[in-house]
């Protein structure tokens, strides 16, 4: 019988949420220097990034022997791009801390060979001994890294096209260019195959995914379902995200 340790965490502020989503960081890391974790972009990703930064220069947390897997990176836009998700890492994190940049892995959106690119990312992750801790997000749509609704369950690393809700979402971190329209992600079934997974979720633009993906099973629609099988996912949610704050 599978033993569920998945909890939902619910805090009053997204800053609060980014102090705990931090905080776990920091343990893992703590009680595994050498950890493999799996990393995720988007705004709600920022302010835990800036945390890590300032515990790394208060002397809580050293990367100098993390490995780390982002979920995904955008197909069609050079990894210098300001908006690829190579820089977006370095902006945020990276070049701010003790991470060794050549154990700082993203999919290669941009290879002739999508197919090889997606099998040899899920090869490395194996390598590393598989990701300890896996971040997510959550799109208004119910994505899971660039999981798109409709995506298979036991789906692994790839190239997709992007839905149009998700072009609009991302839209603001394009200024000179329109969004990619489409990247290489890892799959649901990649994610699955993390040890333990941190869900973040703020704001009540996410009220209705986060309420598709925590009840009634597994539904092809909503990509973040799949975590309800999971057994080792912590869900760290502001009451706006939980759906118990009303619009003002
Ligand atoms: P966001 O993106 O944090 O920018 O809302 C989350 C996601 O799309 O996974």
């Amino acid at each position: 019988m599978l033993v569920s340790s998945s909890q939902r965490l619910i805090f009053s502020t997204p800053e609060a949420v980014a102090n705990a989503v931090a905080d776990l960081i920091i343990k893992v890391v703590q009680e595994k220097p050498s950890a493999t974790l799996g990393l995720a972009t988007g705004g709600t990703m920022e302010p835990v990034y800036a945390r890590l930064v300032t515990a790394f220069k208060h002397g809580e947390i050293s990367f100098s022997a993390v490995t780390s897997f982002n979920l995904d990176e955008y197909a069609e836009l050079p990894p210098e791009h300001p908006g690829s998700y190579r820089s977006t890492m370095n902006a945020l994190l990276f070049d701010h801390v003790d991470i060794d940049k050549s154990r700082t892995f993203l999919p290669e959106a941009n290879g002739s060979e999508p197919d090889k690119s997606g099998a040899r990312y899920e090869d490395m992750i194996a390598a590393a001994g598989g990701i300890d801790l896996q971040l997510l997000g959550i799109g208004r749509n119910g994505h899971i890294g660039f999981n798109e609704p409709g995506s298979a369950r036991d789906s692994r690393t790839r190239l997709v096209n992007l839905h149009t809700d998700t072009l609009e979402a991302n839209a603001r971190f394009f200024a000179d260019r329109p969004v990619p329209r489409s990247a290489m992600t890892m799959g649901i079934g990649t994610i699955m195959s993390a040890r333990k997974i941190a869900l973040v979720a703020t704001g009540a633009s996410k009220t209705d995914a986060i309420h598709r993906a925590t009840q009634g099973g597994f539904q092809a629609d909503c990509p973040a379902s799949a975590l309800q099988d999971h057994g080792q996912v912590t869900w760290f949610l502001d009451t706006a995200a939980a759906g118990l704050q009303r619009a003002a």
